[in-house]
């Protein structure tokens, strides 16, 4: 299909579109935030209007469409292991009026820890957002690995996590459990007890489009799940694993919380996992 696209788009241009539109506040968080992120700093090692990306763990690709439209991108290939970016059209003509998305897009499914090197070219950059903590333990080395074997020499690698799972919300619950730390402090029946118990409205910025296919319970399961899946990564060990996997350190920050740390787990787990909630890293070949 992408042929079609890129001929209409030859023909006609970028279809019109417009971020007057926006109603939903997931897909602002990142048309708007996560693609300025990623821009800052991406953009601030590669060209994003010559450079070829990849984007380790796409999601819906929302973000990827913003990059193109607002930040210049013009080659953009989002792997993952769901299809949620088989919605983009529908959630780019809702959003914003765009009649088709821009043909710099591509998308693939892959099973999990699927190599990736030696199909395509090898890339400029590769980029991944709040994705790594979800990958399988077993298969952080290997998929690093592979992502190394992706990028051209000289090429970057941009990777944020939040939050990290030893900081108050590093559950990814918050949107039913606003308890900080309470997946530490709590058994797991307990804390799905409160997931199963909650009633009413969630966060509309944390509600992705998947929220529609799964129904009120169905997400609270999916969403347990994807808890119980988290890797438990802290930013000391990312960035061994991606030092590991024959990268370099260009530029980090992490950022922390401001909060008391509840006296139970004080001693329990160093101070610096509990606080710190965010890691934005870039790395080089
Ligand atoms: C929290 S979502 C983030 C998606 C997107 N980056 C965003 O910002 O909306 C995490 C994504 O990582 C994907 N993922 C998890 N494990 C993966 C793997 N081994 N390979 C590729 N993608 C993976 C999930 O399917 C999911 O889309």
């Amino acid at each position: 299909m992408n042929w079609m696209l890129r001929l209409q788009e030859k023909l006609w241009g970028i279809a019109p579109w417009d971020a007057k539109q926006i109603t939903d506040e997931w897909f602002r968080a990142h048309f708007d935030y996560a693609s300025d992120v990623v821009h800052h700093w991406v953009g601030s090692a590669l060209d994003l209007r010559t450079a070829k990306l990849l984007n380790f763990g796409c999601g819906d690709g929302i973000t990827d469409l913003s990059l193109v439209l607002r930040h210049g991108a013009t080659s953009i290939h989002g792997v993952d292991i769901r299809q949620e970016y088989a919605k983009l059209p529908r959630i780019a003509r809702e959003q914003l009026g765009m009649s088709r998305i821009p043909a710099a897009l591509t998308f693939e499914t892959i099973p999990p820890g699927a190599p990736l090197a030696g199909r395509r070219p090898l890339v400029d950059g590769i980029m991944s957002w709040s994705t790594f903590e979800h990958v399988q333990r077993d298969q952080l080395l290997p998929i690093l690995k592979d992502l190394h074997a992706c990028l051209r020499p000289g090429g970057f690698f941009f990777i944020q996590i939040e939050p990290l799972f030893y900081s108050p919300y590093g559950s990814h619950l918050r949107r039913y459990d606003e308890v900080p730390w309470h997946h530490l402090l709590t058994s797991e029946e307990a804390l799905w007890k409160v997931i199963e118990d909650h009633d009413g409205p969630i966060d509309a910025a944390e509600v992705d489009f998947g929220f529609a296919d799964f129904g009120v319970d169905g997400y609270k399961r999916f969403v347990f799940k994807e808890y119980q899946a988290l890797n438990r990564l802290t930013a000391d060990e990312l960035v061994e694993f991606t030092a590991a996997a024959g990268f370099h350190v260009v530029r980090q920050e992490r950022r922390n919380v401001e909060m008391e740390i509840p006296a139970e787990l004080r001693g329990r787990y160093p101070d610096e996992w509990l606080l710190n909630n965010e890691i934005f890293l870039l790395l080089s070949k």
